[in-house]
This record gives structure tokens, C-alpha cells and sequence, in this order.
């Protein structure tokens, strides 16, 4: 079993014989040796990023989201302007240095206008010194070079799946929810010069490790330079919850991101890896798991108080503000426990990145 982590490369079969293998012997190992190459190609440091949810409303309907468009249980938010600005305010003064605005997908003229006006006034508020990571969705060239002008300088698009059959069995069939429009958007991304990042769902129904194996490939000839990933958690006001007794348990799931997370870091030594939400909403030390796994970014939840209930993506999310385990002292507290440090007030962008281009 061993033998198998000893010389890990960019091979399928050998990358979902890693992730089918339920030895926790090889669990270590993996963990251990993507450890020992976080800390040699990115230190024991971990970048934050304020997380700003700026609005639930989605023209999209994927299959698994719990703020898709035809869930009409909920409430429909958008954050103020003044109050987005002044949230990332607060961000930059307690040091974060940088934040992410996410938010469902929208593409409409409105959108996007106030998009640019919003990363145009958190520029101004913080002398420039604030970095802005987008995750708002699939937009044309464009656009994305438009906010990129603007200020914003990394964007997350997850594949979701980089399989295409599977990435149709969790979307729906049309236009709005094209594969191909998703892989085209990620590389207009890079080509309109942003760190990019991407990611995927793990422990989806009818995914397999082979899928997961590709997912890795995917994320390596894409030569991203971030990844966000988490367990799928499933939610009842969708259509895969009719799918829920296909799912490993949860715990299960989370395992199984740990050993994605440890797989990436050893493929992908500089890139950015972020240790995500739905990781410690299966369990409350998930996110410290991916830390040690090979993750350096943390995202703490920062969208202001009175919204958080509507950003409702899976069941059990965390939803009060400043979270206990949220707060930086308690966080930095809870890093130093396994030999890490929280890098304060700098951008923390992708090593990989400016190594690539030559940097
Ligand atoms: N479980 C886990 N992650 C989810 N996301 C959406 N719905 C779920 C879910 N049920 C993730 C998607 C999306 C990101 C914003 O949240 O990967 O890209
Ligand atoms: Fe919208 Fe994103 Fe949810 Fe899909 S995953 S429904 S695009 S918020």
C-alpha cells in the first residue's frame, strides 16, 4: 500500500488507487508527505481572505445548490453597496489583506456595472491595497477584463466536475449550464491575466475516484494557479437529494477531500489551496484537517450579520456572524497549535503563478 505514495505523478489509475484505498496507514503517509511540500514550496503560513457572500440570486439551477433559482423557499438578498464597502473596510483595517466577493450568478448589465463600481470604491477605500478575488460565475472576456482593469486580480470558477458526463448529470441540459461555456470561461479568465483558480465537488452521487482522478489531471494540464474544494453536502430543496442514499457518509466525504487536497498539494507544489467551508460543517476542526493536509488559505465568513441566513448552498452551514471559530484570534490560536501562522495584512497571492509567467 505504502509502495503506492512513494513516487506520486500525474497517472490516473495510480491517483484513484490512492483515493479507493481505505488503509489508514496510506492516509497518513499521503497527509505527511503533501505536509512536508507545503512547507518547503509555501512555508507554514496561511493567507486569509474575508469572504463576502454579496448576493443569493442565481439565474442558474444546478442541481445540488441550495440558492439555485427554482428553490422559492428562500429569501433573495443582495448586500448594499455602502455595506459591502464598508465590510471589506473593516477586512483591510483588521489586517485580512485581501477578500473574496461571491456570489450567485448573475450576467445582466446591472450586475456586472455594479460589479466594477464596487471593486472600483474598495480600491479607493484601502489606498489600493485591499486584493479582490471574484467568484461571481461564468462572464464573457470582456467583463472579466473590464473588473480586472478595475482591481480585482484572482478569480475562482469552479469545474464542478471535470468529467463531462458527470457535469451533466448535476446540471441541467441547456445553454445556461453548457460544459463547454464553463471550460471556455475558464480560460478567459487566464487569458484576461488573473491568478485562476477552480475546483470541485467531492463525494458527488454517481462520481467515482476515477472521476476524482481526472479532476486532479484537469486542475494540473490547466496549470491553475488556486483551488477551492469541499465535500458535496446535500440539501432537500434539490433535485440530487432524490440521490442521497448513493452518498458515503459524511465523514467519509471529508476524508476523501483531505486526500484530494494532500494529492493536489504533491502535483501542484506552489499553487494556493484553500481549506473551504464544507469541510468544517462536517466537522468543526475540517478546515485545521486541510491546513495540515496541505491547504494554505482560509476564507472566514465576513458578509454582514443580517444576510448570512440566505446563503444557503447545503444543509448546516455556520450562520452566525463572527462565527467563534471564525474569529482571527481564536483561528491564529488553533494554527499555532499544529505549527502554522496566519500571514496578516498581504495579499497571499499564488507562488505558482508568478513562477509560470516567469516571475
Ligand atoms: N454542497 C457542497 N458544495 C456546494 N456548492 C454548491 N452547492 C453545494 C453543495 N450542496 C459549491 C459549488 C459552488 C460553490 C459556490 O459552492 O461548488 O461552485
Ligand atoms: Fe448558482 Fe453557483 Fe448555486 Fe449553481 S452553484 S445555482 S451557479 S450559486
Amino acid at each position: 500500500m505504502e509502495a503506492l505514495i512513494k513516487n506520486i505523478k500525474a497517472d490516473g489509475k495510480l491517483l484513484a488507487a490512492i483515493l479507493d484505498c481505505s488503509s489508514e496507514s496510506l492516509f497518513k503517509s499521503l497527509i505527511n508527505k503533501a505536509a512536508i511540500i507545503k512547507e518547503k514550496y509555501c512555508g507554514n503560513v496561511v493567507y486569509l481572505r474575508g469572504l463576502i457572500e454579496y448576493s443569493n440570486i442565481c439565474r442558474k439551477n444546478c442541481y445540488y445548490c441550495g440558492i439555485r433559482r427554482d428553490n422559492k423557499t428562500i429569501v433573495r438578498y443582495t448586500v448594499k453597496e455602502d455595506e459591502i464597502i464598508n465590510t471589506a473596510k473593516i477586512a483591510y483595517e483588521k489586517k485580512y489583506g485581501s477578500i473574496v466577493i461571491q456570489s450567485g450568478e448573475r450576467n445582466d448589465k446591472e450586475f456586472i456595472k455594479t460589479i466594477d463600481r464596487i471593486i472600483r470604491k474598495i480600491k479607493q477605500v484601502s489606498n489600493g491595497k485591499l486584493g479582490i478575488t471574484l467568484s461571481v460565475g461564468e462572464q464573457s472576456y470582456d467583463v472579466y477584463k473590464m473588473w480586472y482593469e478595475s482591481g480585482a486580480h484572482r478569480f475562482l470558477l469552479r469545474i464542478e466536475s471535470s468529467d463531462e458526463d458527470l457535469y451533466k448529470k448535476i446540471h441541467p441540459n441547456d445553454e445556461v449550464h453548457s460544459f463547454i461555456n464553463r471550460l471556455k470561461a475558464l480560460e478567459n479568465l487566464k487569458k484576461a491575466d488573473y491568478q485562476t483558480g477552480t475546483g470541485v465537488m467531492i463525494g458527488l452521487p454517481f462520481q467515482t475516484s476515477e472521476h476524482l482522478a481526472k479532476d486532479l489531471l484537469f486542475m494540473k494540464d490547466f496549470d491553475i494557479d488556486m483551488c477551492g474544494m469541499g465535500p458535496y453536502l446535500e440539501h432537500h430543496k434539490t433535485p440530487l437529494w432524490e440521490y442521497r442514499h448513493l452518498l458515503k457518509p459524511q465523514k467519509e466525504r471529508l476524508n476523501l477531500t483531505l486526500k484530494m487536497v494532500a494529492l493536489l498539494r504533491i502535483l501542484m507544489k506552489d499553487i494556493n489551496i484553500a481549506a473551504t467551508t464544507a469541510m468544517q460543517t462536517i466537522e468543526p476542526e475540517g478546515r485545521i484537517k486541510a491546513i495540515q493536509a496541505g491547504a494554505n488559505v482560509l476564507m472566514p465568513n465576513i458578509t454582514p450579520a443580517q444576510y448570512r441566513d440566505n446563503y444557503f448552498l447545503y444543509e448546516n452551514k455556520p450562520k452566525t456572524f463572527e462565527a467563534p471559530e471564525d474569529h482571527l484570534p481564536h483561528l491564529g490560536k488553533k494554527l499555532k497549535t499544529v505549527n502554522h501562522t496566519i500571514y496578516y495584512g498581504t495579499w497571499g497571492d499564488s507562488k505558482h503563478f508568478f513562477r509560470k509567467n516567469g516571475q
